[in-house]
């Protein structure tokens, strides 16, 4: 079922939202070479609360850190551990806060140092993607807009499009319906109407689409070891548009 937010519950999400956002904020000055996974957790997870949130990943099913920290050919889920960062790595942080029972969810990939020509082509337009997607984010259009919009997108950039994973609706729970695919046929889906609030969030590969799942049964790797790139940001359905509620 999607439910419309009421107005309530949407000033609920525009400050875990927020909060998600700040916490980006926060840590980029952290991202340079040395700085270890776990280091950038344990500061994620202080910072969360120190906002009156708690970081909505941690118990999640069982998921053992603060935030999602995926390095390189990591796609989602990574664990934070003893890894360094390093000169040329690109890493995402995926961060969900949640106040007063709301969250807020919102991805992010991050240079450190230069990047070759490969993690630069993905980050520009994975970023770029999220935005193609999220133009489709209106009253009256329907979900498969979205992504047949991204994927169409990626595609003509040369990128994979991971179909396992989806964007999703959020509120007072982290994962609500809608799915949203990164891959779809326009006019096809849910209809979006006005106050519906989502995580629009693609993922994205250098090279091929598939993945694996590593050992610790969470990390989500590319199968060919080429770089992913993640950005998302939960929005709410606004008369005409969309409002960012990970944003500013
Ligand atoms: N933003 C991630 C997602 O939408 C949150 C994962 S929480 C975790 O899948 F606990 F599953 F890692
Ligand atoms: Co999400």
């Amino acid at each position: 079922m999607i439910t419309i937010k009421s107005k309530r519950e949407i000033e609920l999400l525009r400050v875990a939202g927020n909060i998600v956002y700040k916490t980006h904020q926060y840590l980029k000055p952290y991202l340079k070479p040395g700085i270890t996974t776990q280091e950038i957790d344990d500061l994620a997870d202080k910072y969360i609360r120190s906002q009156g949130a708690i970081p909505s990943c941690k118990g999640y099913n069982g998921f053992p850190a603060a935030i999602c920290i995926s390095v390189n050919e990591e796609v989602v889920h990574g664990i934070a551990g003893p890894k360094k960062l390093q000169d040329g790595d690109i890493v995402t942080l995926d961060i969900c806060a949640c106040y007063k029972g709301y969250h807020g969810d919102s991805a992010w990939s991050y240079k450190i140092g230069k990047v070759d020509e490969e993690k630069e082509h993905l980050m520009k337009h994975t970023e770029k993607a999220l935005f193609v997607g999220l133009k489709e984010v209106k009253p009256g259009n329907r979900i498969g807009d979205i992504g047949s919009a991204v994927y169409d997108y990626a595609t003509s950039k040369g990128l994979g499009v991971v179909r396992e994973l989806c964007g999703h609706g959020v509120g007072s729970n982290l994962h609500e319906d809608p799915e949203i695919p990164n891959y779809g046929t326009p006019n096809t889906g849910p209809r979006i109407k006005e106050g519906m609030v989502f995580a629009v969030e693609p993922m994205l590969t250098a090279k091929s689409p598939n993945i694996e799942i590593l050992d610790d049964d969470w990390t989500v790797v590319t199968e060919d070891h080429h770089p992913a790139a993640h950005f998302e940001h939960t929005v709410v359905v606004t008369k005409d548009g969309y409002e960012i509620l990970t944003g500013e």
